[in-house]
């Protein structure tokens, strides 16, 4: 069994959707279970789609949850267990198939990698920040007393397949989220994708399809370094020091709170103005970062009296220190950033400025 796949340093890790029945025939016989797991909303729009494409899941089971953040958690997985447990699911012979974004991804692939202590899974990615991030890198887990990803396990899918037409289900502001995690790529590890991404012409097109799999070996080539994330896969947090800390003031404060994307890419601007500021990073590359990421993201408005509320969001994440604030420091656009720590003065006045974009 597996030819191919389960080997992380390879490149077929990511694969285009029209390789899945030829990575079924390498890796499973007749008598293999299947299992789908989907969301209310890729059960209408892709579901049909792939099950009309490859007949071999015809006797598929497929088990739906409830889309949303505030459903991955060990209840559901709990019933995705059951499910397995009532079809005699052996630990070989089986594959299961997270068909979805990052919420699918994330709580099937933990389901799987803990069912028996484990059975295969591979990730089939229907939103673009599940293709660009979650689907890829191995961080499967369960929300657990409020905190994200309290619960999991780093558990690899034995491949992970892109189709882009499972895009045109999702609306504009998901995909420009999305394009956050791209452009992080770009910024982190190579110019050129950021060059791409920055001329893009019409994000909702087929042109989109090159720079995702340009994303993804960015990706991939960092996993590879670092599986664990206790070194240079911590690159992949720029942007999202601040990022996170704006998420969960929107989500606190806002009716219609932002995209996790849409925070990130704010994050970005923020902490490269931290650097910018620092004469680390150069002026022509922070402008062309601000542009850049203002063509896909409208700046976030809020009053500035929120800040300090900000600022304690930031101290109280984990990963930071309660005085200073661990944020990765972009050099020059495509070289990795490096960590290092902030007061609090410099972060108040990156987000000064960065609101003072609303105007
Ligand atoms: N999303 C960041 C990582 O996979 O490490």
């Amino acid at each position: 069994m597996s030819h191919v796949v389960n080997n992380l340093l390879s490149e077929s890790i990511y694969q285009p959707l029209e390789k899945l029945k030829e990575f079924f025939n390498s890796n499973y016989k007749d008598t293999t279970q299947f299992f789908i797991l989907v969301d209310d909303h890729t059960f209408e729009h892709c579901l049909p789609i792939l099950l009309d494409k490859f007949r071999i899941l015809e006797k598929v089971n497929i088990i739906i949850v409830e889309s949303g953040e505030n459903n991955k958690t060990i209840k559901t997985c709990e019933r995705i267990w059951n499910e397995l447990a009532a079809h005699n699911t052996e630990r070989q012979d089986t594959l299961f198939i997270n068909l979805g974004g990052g919420v699918v991804c994330d709580l099937g692939g933990f389901a799987a990698a803990t069912f028996k202590r484990g059975i295969d899974f591979i990730n089939i990615p229907t939103t673009l920040i599940s293709m660009a991030d979650a689907s890829i890198g191995g961080k499967t887990g369960v929300n657990f007393n409020s905190i994200k990803n309290m619960i999991g396990v780093f558990a690899h899918p034995k491949c992970v397949f892109i189709h882009h037409d499972f895009l045109k289900s999702l609306e504009r502001r998901q995909i420009v989220s999305g394009m956050a995690e791209i452009l992080k790529h770009g910024l982190i590890a190579d110019r050129e994708l950021w060059n791409k991404c920055i001329n893009i012409k019409d994000i909702m097109t087929e042109e989109l399809s090159n720079i995702i799999y340009e994303s993804l070996k960015i990706k991939q080539s960092i996993v590879v370094q670092d599986e664990m994330d206790r070194g240079i896969r911590n690159t992949l947090n720029f942007g999202h020091t601040i990022g996170h800390a704006l998420e969960s003031y929107s989500m606190i404060h806002d009716e219609m709170p932002i995209t996790h994307g849409e925070a990130v890419a704010s994050g970005m601007i923020m902490e490269t103005f931290i650097a910018n500021q620092m004469r680390i990073l150069s002026d022509s590359d922070f402008q062309s970062i601000k542009t850049g990421i203002l063509r896909f993201f409208m700046p976030y408005k809020m009053n500035t009296k929120g800040i300090s509320e900000l600022i304690s969001l930031m101290a109280n994440d984990k990963k930071n220190q309660q005085e200073s604030i661990n944020i990765q420091m972009l050099h020059a656009i495509g070289v990795m950033p490096q960590k290092s720590y902030h007061k609090k003065e410099i972060i108040y006045d990156s987000l000064n400025n960065y609101l003072s974009l609303q105007h």
